[in-house]
């Protein structure tokens, strides 16, 4: 099984995600304006939430990507709890790419809210995730 990790990150919170995910994988993340070479079998789709949903440049990559996605997997963070992976799942089901049935999502710092998150427990949890989800495959 082989795998990417992509992220869209404004301000380095997803990013940090991305990374973490890359780093258990063994890939290095890329950014969605970085189109994939080979098909990945499953891509972990680091995308966080922007007045309630994913920035447009995400939507962008899955399409101009749809043919070399074997699974998303989304992972992202978010100032409310709230994730993007209902609507990710929304968009590549229009596209017949089947998304994971786990996704993991933790606090963003925003504002006021959430300082220093995704902090080390957030990327140690994910981490977690990453490690289940080799596992099972
Ligand atoms: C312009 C903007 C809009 C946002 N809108 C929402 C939102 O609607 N709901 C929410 O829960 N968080 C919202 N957030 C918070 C982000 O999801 C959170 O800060 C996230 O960690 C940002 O990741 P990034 O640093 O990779 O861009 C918003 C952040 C920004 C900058």
């Amino acid at each position: 099984m082989n795998y990417a990790v992509v992220y869209y990150s404004r301000s380095g919170n997803t990013k940090k995600l991305a990374d973490a995910a890359a780093e258990v994988l063994g890939v290095s993340a890329q950014d969605v304006t970085t189109d994939l070479t080979e098909k990945a079998d499953r891509v972990f789709l680091a995308s966080s939430l922007y007045a309630g949903g994913y920035d447009p440049s995400v939507a962008e990559f899955v399409k101009r990507n749809a043919d070399k996605i074997g699974e998303i997997v989304c992972i992202g963070s978010s100032a409310s709890g709230k994730s993007t992976a209902k609507k990710v799942k929304v968009l590549a089901d229009g596209l017949n790419i089947p998304v994971y049935k786990r996704s993991f999502n933790c606090p963003g710092h925003f504002l006021f809210m959430h300082k220093n998150r995704p902090d080390g427990d957030d990327l140690a949890q994910l981490k977690d995730f990453v490690k289940s989800i080799i596992e099972e495959a």
